[in-house]
């Protein structure tokens, strides 16, 4: 079997339990090559997730992968306040060490596009787990670094369901929806993974255990943080993971249904921003409206696993 390269990923995150869980996922992957992790707030303070991002690259020995500070606050927005969903230190009070490494001088943006200036266009791709300010700043900014992205792959939105802090509002876009607007808008390779696939992609309690009985340090981790959702959403029989949705897809896509619409969003007042609109004037976007959510459980069982 030929050696096939690993993809070179970014991860633009706001850790945050489910994209910690993502991120693990894609540090057990062999198929990805972490060239960075970018931070933004969202889910917590911005300080709080890129200090997240250290303890979970420290707890994984994963020490040369660097950490670069993102976006404090929304493009034009008041930021969100803190979800209380995400426990204490917004990553469920899991037993992280802090991070063997500071971030880098560098911000998120800057480095993003040095980065991006420097590499064949077309190689790298964004994995992004939280609201879209750095991406959305880079686009504006520097458009000739954004145009070499390989394509965004990016958990956000809902289609045909309800919001999730709004009719129609999911928490990433509604976070910062001129930056989303200013992403799905900018014609870039993006592929959308929204509440309709993550919320049918769910952990047990059955699920969990089995996670820690494997052994395996970093599934035993990803046990101990789905058991954090658990104690911070009581009464729950299963928990969705929504961003790890967003490496499932790019190791699997056979498992997701996929729909090309064409999109844009809302940026009207709160209680509608962030909504996605279906219609011919939006931009081509990939939608994953669909998943076969016990095969997504599988392998990310299975990957971490491995590890
Ligand atoms: O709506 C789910 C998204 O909002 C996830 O990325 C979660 O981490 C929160 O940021
Ligand atoms: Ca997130």
């Amino acid at each position: 079997m030929p050696h096939i390269k690993p993809r070179q990923i970014v991860i633009d995150t706001d850790p945050g339990i489910d994209d910690a869980i993502g991120i693990l996922l894609a540090l057990a992957s062999s198929e990805f090559s972490i060239a960075g992790i970018t931070t933004v707030a969202g889910n917590i303070g911005i300080d709080t997730t890129t200090r997240n991002a250290g303890r979970l690259l420290a707890f994984a020995g994963r020490n040369d992968i660097p950490v670069f500070k993102g976006a404090a606050a929304p493009l034009s927005r008041p930021g969100p306040e803190p979800l209380n969903l995400h426990g204490k230190e917004g990553i469920g009070g899991v037993d992280l060490p802090a991070p063997a490494r500071q971030p880098e001088g560098r911000s998120a943006v800057e480095w993003l596009t040095e980065f991006l200036l420097n590499e064949p266009a077309g190689t790298i791709d964004i994995f992004a787990l939280g609201p879209l300010t750095n991406i959305a700043r880079l686009i504006l900014d520097n458009p000739e670094a954004a145009k070499r992205i390989g394509r965004i792959i990016t958990m956000g939105g809902v289609i045909y369901e309800a919001g999730n802090v709004g009719p129609r509002s999911e928490f990433n876009l509604w976070a910062d929806p001129e930056a989303a607007d200013v992403v799905v808008s900018s014609g870039l390779p993006l592929v959308l993974v929204p509440l309709d696939v993550t919320r049918r992609v769910r952990a047990t309690r059955e699920f969990t255990a089995a996670l820690s009985a494997s052994g395996k340090p970093l599934a035993s981790m990803v046990a101990d943080l789905i058991g954090s959702y658990f104690e911070t959403s009581t009464h729950q029989e299963s928990r969705p993971l929504h961003d790890p949705c967003v490496m499932l897809f790019a190791l699997a896509p056979e498992l997701f249904r996929m729909e090309d619409l064409r999109l844009s969003v809302s940026t009207g007042p709160t209680g509608e921003a962030g909504a996605l609109i279906i219609g011919e004037t939006g931009a081509p976007v990939q939608v994953a409206t669909g998943v076969d959510g016990p095969a997504a459980l599988d392998l990310l069982a299975r990957t971490l696993a491995s590890s």
